[in-house]
């Protein structure tokens, strides 16, 4: 056992006890080869398109920028109880690859935070995050308490709810659509080069964090049929206040900043969700040992982005 607090032995040690292809060591590899430093990264023509705006496309930003640094401190604390599940389940790989996945939005965190500081925002920023109680409701309730929920009992299926709490609505749904509405507003107006850098990156390694998600909640329902009701139940009963989370940013203008169209943004984040729940959906009754080893999650993620960087192109 591994379990953290009760080791008896060394996974590392085992035949087959970290299996070079399964999918979360493939991830954890690629992971290594794609490292960024926040710090390498130059805010100074941002700052002069920040003090460029209007009031409204200032506050805007910053709202945006703000559910993204509040967002990504949540999800740097919050994947750790994943972190000791996938030990207490004996699962040494996947915890190899969730430790890379937690230091990844530590500096995702870290990047967010130079961007304030860079444009001159280093008072306090609750003010751009607190009105909006979609948001409050995710990511102080909805996201700890499913996640923490695996530290009293890591079972399949609250980590089925845990996933999906995190890897499918607030990487991939929230994080994800604003995500896609900036490097839409950057790319059509040509500003915020330092940001966009960030984005890129940033998308780069979410790809990898929803398809360890995906592959998470395929290898659970491919065990046990019965447990793909827990993830559609889970989606369901977290789709209002996700939702919520994107209206209640644009319901504070008559006029959205930027021109973005809110229907567009909620039709992307549906036509997602719906894939990502079709894949997980397609592990019924699959053999488990291929589950391990099918890189079909991160074909998907790449699917994704292909056809966003086509849509953008055309902006
Ligand atoms: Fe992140
Ligand atoms: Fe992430």
């Amino acid at each position: 056992m591994i379990e953290h607090g009760k080791r008896q032995g060394f996974a590392s040690l085992s035949p087959q006890g970290i299996k070079p292809d399964s999918f979360p060591m493939r991830l954890f590899r690629k992971g290594n080869g794609r490292h960024w430093d926040p710090a390498g990264i130059d805010f100074t023509q941002d700052a002069r398109d920040f003090a460029a705006m209007s009031d409204d496309e200032r506050w805007w930003t910053c709202a945006l920028a703000a559910q993204f640094l509040a967002g990504e401190e949540s999800v740097t604390q919050d994947l750790q109880p994943f972190v000791a599940a996938m030990a207490a389940e004996g699962r040494f790989a996947d915890e190899m690859y969730l430790t890379q996945f937690v230091y990844e939005e530590a500096k995702h965190t870290q990047a967010f935070r130079l961007w304030f500081d860079a444009v001159g925002m280093t008072g306090d920023l609750h003010e751009f995050l607190t009105y909006n109680d979609a948001y409050m409701e995710i990511f102080t309730k909805q996201l700890p308490d499913s996640l923490y929920a695996l530290a009293i009992d890591p079972s399949p299926r609250n980590q089925i709810r845990a996933s999906v709490t995190y890897n499918h609505i607030v990487e991939g749904t929230l994080a994800l659509t604003g995500y896609y509405a900036w490097q839409k507003v950057c790319a059509s107006r040509g500003i915020l080069p330092g940001i966009q850098q960030v984005i890129k990156h940033i998308g780069d390694d979410e790809r990898r964090h929803m398809a360890w998600g995906t592959f998470t909640c395929r290898r659970h329902v491919a065990a046990d049929d019965t447990l793909f009701d827990a993830v559609d139940e889970r989606m369901q009963e977290l789709l209002v206040p996700a939702m919520g989370v994107v209206t209640a940013t644009f319901e504070q203008f008559e006029d959205v900043p930027f021109g973005i169209d809110i229907s567009e943004m909620a039709e992307y984040a549906m036509d997602k969700l719906g894939r990502r729940l079709g894949a997980i959906e397609s592990a019924r009754g699959a053999d488990l040992l291929s589950i391990d080893v099918d890189a079909s999650p991160e074909a998907l993620e790449e699917r994704f982005h292909e056809e966003d960087r086509k849509e953008l192109a055309a902006v």
